[in-house]
């Protein structure tokens, strides 16, 4: 009779899911539907594990981001764009600053693989057009010889079949989709010099990889990390990245810096903390070693031709995007940041606390146009000035 209960204990627990870590998903709750619809496994198992923190929605019909096909349960719904002078104007900036944009970049993906695996093969490049974000599976890199190659401000320039995968090129396509050629807005140049392979550096890894990549890689290209602004440039695409790779915001990821720096000066380094568990590294810790990355991941650059948010143009008017709804709560939620009070009037009325906001006035240097100052500043300030418990200072910055 002892036993029993012990027993039942044990197998209940041998045969339930397997024991997923749920608190591994890192989720804000509200965004846990949108990733089961991504992952119906996920799902599946949620419904069967006593443990599961989420069961609401393993029977909750299918919930999506926006971009996904035949979906009506938007997360965009809650969030809608208002104020747009048409409905035209409307879907414009659906597809500029919305979950439209994401929509786009994979419809451009499903008709651009690049490298195809026939057979036996395993490797594959798949990229959108112009090769803003790209996808490559059993990817091989050769960086004995590029130490010698070593340019201006520590670049990093491959030749041809430096990089490659075992897999039918196409070689055409490659070229269409290589053409545009410039940091820290497409792939084109890092990827140009890509081959179809003619072995396989992953049947026999101990001959031809030095190094192999046991986390997915996620290669980008930096903006300058020494404003908000820019920095978060590269967090937000990282973000539109993991949304664009099946909504996987998993953090047992490598982050590799494509260039062959030492260091990268950032401030807010500890915002990486909402996408990897790992500092990121450049190419420089692989220098003179040959790559084997089975699972790699291009990402949607700081500095895209109409991408987001460098100089994106944007219909005139229309506001409020579920995109940028979606970063901000995943990424303050995976930060740590907790909205206690929702509102700042409504803070605890026994001595409280005084905030102190200083708003930087991004003051007209002579020399350059400023595009980043706020339109509404005298309203904002004013609407601030009213809240009780702020301090507003205003402090002009005129870089
Ligand atoms: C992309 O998503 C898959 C799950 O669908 C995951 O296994 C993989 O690690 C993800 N890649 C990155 C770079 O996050």
């Amino acid at each position: 009779m002892q036993t029993l209960p012990f027993l039942s204990f044990l197998l209940s627990h041998m045969f339930s899911a397997d024991c997923y870590d749920w608190s591994s998903l890192k989720l804000m709750r509200s965004h846990v539907p949108y990733v089961f619809s991504h992952h119906p496994h996920l799902k599946q198992l949620c419904a069967g594990d006593e443990e599961c923190p989420y069961k609401e929605y393993s029977d909750v019909g299918k919930a999506c981001w926006g971009f996904e096909p035949d979906c009506k349960r938007h997360f965009g719904n809650e969030f809608p764009t208002l104020d747009c002078p048409s409905e035209r104007s409307k879907t414009r900036y659906w597809r500029q600053g919305d979950f439209g944009y994401v929509e786009d970049r994979l419809n451009e993906m499903k008709s651009r693989q690049l490298c195809e695996p026939m057979h036996q093969q395993k490797a594959s490049l798949r990229c959108t057009k112009d090769s803003t974000m790209c996808r490559a599976r059993n990817l091989y890199v050769d960086l004995r010889k590029a130490n010698e190659r070593i340019r201006s401000r520590e670049k990093l320039v491959l030749e041809k079949g430096e990089i490659g995968g075992f897999c039918n090129l196409k070689e055409n396509a490659l070229t269409t989709e290589t053409k545009v050629k410039r940091d820290l807005s497409a792939w084109g140049e890092q990827l140009a010099p890509y081959v179809g392979l003619d072995f396989d550096p992953f049947e026999n890894p101990e001959k031809h990889c030095d190094v192999t990549m046991d986390k997915p890689v996620i290669f980008v290209q930096l903006d300058f990390g020494g404003n908000l602004y820019h920095h978060f440039c590269d967090f937000f695409n990282l973000y539109l990245t993991q949304l664009a790779n099946n909504s996987w915001f998993g953090t047992n990821v490598q982050i590799v810096r494509w260039d062959m720096t030492f260091r990268y000066g950032e401030l807010f380094g500890s915002s990486w903390k909402a996408f990897t568990d790992y500092d990121h590294v450049s190419m420089r810790e692989y220098q003179g070693k040959r790559l084997c990355i089975p699972d790699a991941t291009f990402a949607f650059l700081p500095r895209m031709a109409f991408g987001l948010f460098y100089s994106t143009p944007l219909e005139e008017r229309c506001r409020g995007t579920g995109l940028f709804r979606a970063f901000t709560e995943h990424f303050l939620y995976r930060m740590g940041i907790v909205d206690e009070f929702n509102v700042p009037t409504s803070l605890p009325s026994s001595s409280p606390p005084r905030i102190k906001v200083t708003f930087l006035d991004r003051g007209a240097s002579d020399r350059y146009k400023v595009f980043r100052r706020a339109l509404n500043q005298d309203e904002l300030i004013a609407a601030m000035e009213e809240i009780p418990d702020f301090d507003v200072q205003v402090i002009e910055n005129r870089g």
